[in-house]
């Protein structure tokens, strides 16, 4: 009798995406953010193949396959494939304990849409393997992995919100984060009678990296504009609005707008934080329309759709709040909406949008959810 091959036990993953309360452009900056992670995921079913190193995968939702070979890591993919190779370049050099798998790719998270897809499946690709192969990597360590595959393999320079979130996310919280310690607290969202709704734009820019690492590094030259008059000051984190005033004036116009959006974008983190233990909704929608605001006019990352959308929200009866969320040029709107009014809320705002811009907008209503685990 021909004898079986030992099946060896899969894993079943679950990587949530991640919305942004607040602190929006303050990652990169070592300042703060309120970000969680939502009900929607990327689900990843991983088994060891018994190879050296062939690693296939096959993403259901796009009903294709891929390889590679962990003794040959290319850097040419496109698409998804550029994310399981940045994991997979990333997580190699740990341990040579990473051995070939099979892999099942499911998503639940739509893509382009804002909400750090690519963020869940970095992550939930990280932690599956570093389980899978008993790599014993902590999970500080598996969010920078994320990053690094992120960065080095899709040209954006992002900071480190959106795997954190992912990876640390607790159910009904958001995520308090210095993205300078890397100190977090869970801050139980009190929202009352309010529902945070996400409406999509569907708009999503091509333009988008380059300008976010243009972003980049106009904070970066600010810094270093400050740094001439106060040399304790390491990134914007550390700059008083009187330390900008003072130097404002030596520095391009964009260049001090960007400044000051991140020093006013930290202020309404702490801010947002302290009314949030009082459920003061009231309040916290004016800080996310002020940060819309930000974003529009100081930070430049905004687009008529999205500003069409939160315009039109923010005279709506019911919505406390509105904001483009994420890094900007296109994606979701995040709504803070009384409850009761929800449903006329969703049905005028994408109505309004239609007529605009004759194109649908999506909503989505998610609950906040646990970071990335094991399924049972
Ligand atoms: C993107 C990046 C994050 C963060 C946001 C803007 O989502 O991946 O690191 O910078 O934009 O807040």
């Amino acid at each position: 009798m021909k004898k079986s091959k030992p099946v060896s036990p899969s894993l079943h993953v679950s990587a949530p995406g991640r919305i942004n309360l607040i602190g929006e452009h303050t990652d990169y900056n070592e300042g703060l953010v309120l970000p969680a992670a939502i009900e929607l995921d990327m689900r990843f079913r991983l088994q060891k193949n018994g190879t050296q190193g062939q690693c296939r995968i096959y993403s259901e939702s796009m009903g294709k396959s891929m390889q590679a070979d962990l003794s040959n890591l290319g850097t040419d993919a496109k698409g998804w494939e550029r994310y399981i190779f940045g994991v997979l370049s990333e997580l190699s050099p740990y341990s040579d304990k990473l051995k070939g798998f099979d892999g099942k790719l499911t998503s639940r998270l739509p893509a382009g849409a804002g909400l750090s897809s690519s963020a869940a499946l970095e992550c939930g690709l990280a932690y599956g393997l570093n389980k899978l192969f008993s790599l014993e990597i902590s999970p500080m360590e598996l969010i920078r992995i994320a990053q690094q595959a992120e960065i080095k393999h899709s040209g954006t320079q992002c900071g480190i919100m959106d795997q954190f979130a992912s990876m640390m996310g607790k159910k009904d919280h958001f995520i308090f984060l210095d993205c300078r310690s890397l100190d977090y607290r869970y801050i139980p969202a009190r929202l009352g009678d309010y529902r945070l709704v996400l409406i999509n734009s569907g708009v999503t820019h091509s333009l988008s990296d380059s300008a976010y690492n243009q972003r980049r590094e106009e904070c970066r030259q600010g810094v270093s504009i400050l740094r001439k008059v106060f040399p304790e000051i390491q990134s914007l984190r550390d700059v008083h609005p009187g330390q900008l005033e003072a130097v404002r004036h030596q520095m391009p116009k964009p260049v001090a707008n960007r400044c000051r959006y991140v020093i006013q974008e930290n202020a309404r983190v702490l801010k947002a934080v302290e009314v949030l233990e009082h459920s003061d909704i009231q309040t916290l929608g004016n800080l996310l329309y002020d940060t819309h605001q930000g974003l529009r006019h100081l930070y430049e990352v905004s687009c008529p759709e999205l500003d069409f959308l939160v315009d039109t929200a923010m005279a709506l009866p019911g919505v406390a709040g509105s904001r483009l969320m994420g890094g900007g040029f296109g994606g979701c709107s995040l709504n803070l909406i009384r409850k009761g009014a929800v449903p006329e809320v969703i049905s005028r705002l994408t109505a309004a949008y239609r007529e605009r811009f004759g194109r649908e907008a999506e909503s989505l209503e998610t609950g906040l959810g646990d970071g990335v685990r094991l399924l049972s």
